[in-house]
C-alpha cells in the first residue's frame, strides 16, 4: 500500500485534504494523527471492518481495546449507555484534553473497537488537526497509538513512518506532540472511579474535581501484582527497548557512580552501552552514549523526550541501557509507570 504523507502548517488540514481523509475514513481506510498527546492511528470507529484493520497493521492482540475519540461533547451519547455527572463534571474541566474516560456503550460501537468489552473508552484531544481528523470521519475516531505493538509510542510523524508506512492510507505531519505521553484513564463503570493508566492528568487534579478516587493495583503495586489489570493494555510489555534496560534510583551521586561503573563493567566485555539523564546530572557521566532526557525543574521536557530517546537507542543497537529515575512532581508518576515497563521492573536502589 502507498502511504500518502500530509503535511499541516498553523492552518491546519487544507480543504483538499479534509477531503481527502474523508474518503479515506469513508473507504474503511487508516490515518495517523497527531494529538496533544501521541501520534494516533485513526479508522472509523462505527464500522466494524474499518476498526478490525488497526489491528493487523499495529500487530495488536485482538482483546486489547481501542480509544474512541470525539470532537463534540454530545456525541458522547450516541455510543454510550448512560453518562454518570462525575463525567460531567470531568468534562467541563479537562475535555478537550489528555483524559479518556470508560463508559458503557451501546450497540453502536462495534465489539472490534472495545476488544469484545461492552465498555467504550472516549476521549476529547485538544489538537486542532486532530477534531479537524474526528469531524472529517464524521464524528467517532478509534485510535490507539500510531506504534507497532510493543514498540515507544510515536511522538513524531517520522516514528509514525517508521512503524506505519506501507501499511496505512495516510500519515499526517504536525510536527512534535505537546505532552510526549498516552492520556491518563479513568474508569467511571465501577463502585468508584479509578485510574486504569496515569497521564497528564493527575490524582490529585482529578479529585479537586469529583473527590476521592481509587488507582488501579496493577499500576500501584505494579512490579509485584499478578493479577489482570483494568486495561487489558497495561499487561502487555509496552515501550519495551531492544536493549536491557535498569533504572538506578537514590542519591545522583551514588546513582552517577555505579552507573559509570556498571557501564565500564559491559564495556570492558564489548557490550555498547546507553545512559539516560536529565541535563542536571549529564556532566556526572564519561563513557557510552549518554543521552540527556530533558530538565527536572522543567518535568514536561522528559515526558515529552522519553519515548524518542527509547527509539533513538534502538536504532544505535547498544546492549545495556542505563537511566536514572524521574519521580518529578506532576507527571513523575506517569513517566515512572512507563519508563519502569520498559525496563522489566528491574530497578537497582543506591545509597
Ligand atoms: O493519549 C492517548 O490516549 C492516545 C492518543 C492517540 O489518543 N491513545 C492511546 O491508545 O494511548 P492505546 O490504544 O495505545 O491505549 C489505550 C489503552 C489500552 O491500554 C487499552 O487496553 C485501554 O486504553 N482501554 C481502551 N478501552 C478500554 C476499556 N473499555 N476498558 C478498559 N481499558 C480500555
Ligand atoms: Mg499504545
Amino acid at each position: 500500500m502507498n502511504t500518502k504523507m500530509i503535511i499541516t502548517g498553523t492552518e491546519g488540514l487544507t480543504k483538499e485534504d479534509f477531503n481527502s481523509i474523508r474518503d479515506i475514513f469513508k473507504g474503511g481506510g487508516l490515518v495517523a494523527f497527531p494529538t496533544e498527546t501521541v501520534y494516533g492511528l485513526g479508522a472509523d470507529a462505527l464500522n466494524k471492518d474499518a476498526s478490525e484493520k488497526i489491528y493487523s497493521a499495529k500487530g495488536r492482540p485482538s482483546d486489547n481495546p481501542l480509544i474512541v475519540h470525539i470532537a463534540k461533547f454530545e456525541d458522547l451519547y450516541a455510543i454510550t449507555k448512560e453518562v454518570p455527572d462525575i463525567a460531567l463534571q470531568m468534562a467541563k474541566a479537562f475535555w478537550p484534553g489528555p483524559l479518556t474516560m470508560i463508559f458503557r456503550k451501546n450497540e453502536k460501537v462495534p465489539y472490534s473497537t472495545t476488544g469484545g468489552l461492552d465498555t467504550v473508552a472516549v476521549r476529547m484531544p485538544d489538537h486542532k488537526t486532530a477534531l479537524a481528523v474526528i469531524e472529517a470521519a464524521g464524528g467517532y475516531v478509534a485510535a490507539p497509538s500510531a506504534n507497532t505493538s510493543g514498540r515507544p509510542s510515536p511522538t513524531l510523524a517520522k516514528h509514525v513512518y517508521e512503524d506505519m508506512n506501507g501499511k496505512i492510507d495516510a500519515i499526517i505531519d504536525g510536527g512534535e506532540v505537546g505532552i510526549g505521553l498516552e492520556s491518563t484513564i479513568l474508569d467511571l463503570t465501577g463502585e468508584i472511579p479509578m485510574i486504569l493508566r496515569p497521564g497528564y492528568i493527575t490524582k490529585k487534579m482529578i479529585e479537586a474535581v469529583i473527590g476521592p478516587i481509587a488507582i488501579d493495583r496493577a499500576i500501584t503495586d505494579a512490579a509485584d501484582f499478578k493479577g489482570k489489570p483494568k486495561a487489558p493494555g497495561m499487561k502487555y510489555k509496552h515501550y519495551a527497548p531492544k536493549a536491557s534496560l535498569v533504572i538506578v534510583e537514590g542519591n545522583k551521586e551514588a546513582v552517577a557512580d555505579r552507573i559509570n561503573l556498571l557501564t565500564m563493567e559491559k564495556q570492558a566485555l564489548g557490550f555498547g552501552t546507553g545512559i539516560i539523564c536529565a541535563e542536571e546530572t549529564q556532566s556526572l557521566y564519561g563513557n557510552g552514549i549518554i543521552k540527556c532526557i530533558g530538565t527536572r525543574n522543567k518535568e514536561e521536557t522528559i515526558a515529552r523526550n522519553l519515548y524518542a530517546v527509547l527509539r533513538e537507542f534502538d536504532e544505535l543497537k547498544v546492549d545495556y541501557i542505563y537511566s536514572e529515575s524521574f519521580y518529578t512532581p506532576n507527571m513523575g508518576n506517569a513517566i515512572m509507570n512507563r519508563l519502569l515497563k520498559a525496563a522489566g521492573h528491574q530497578v537497582i536502589t543506591v545509597e
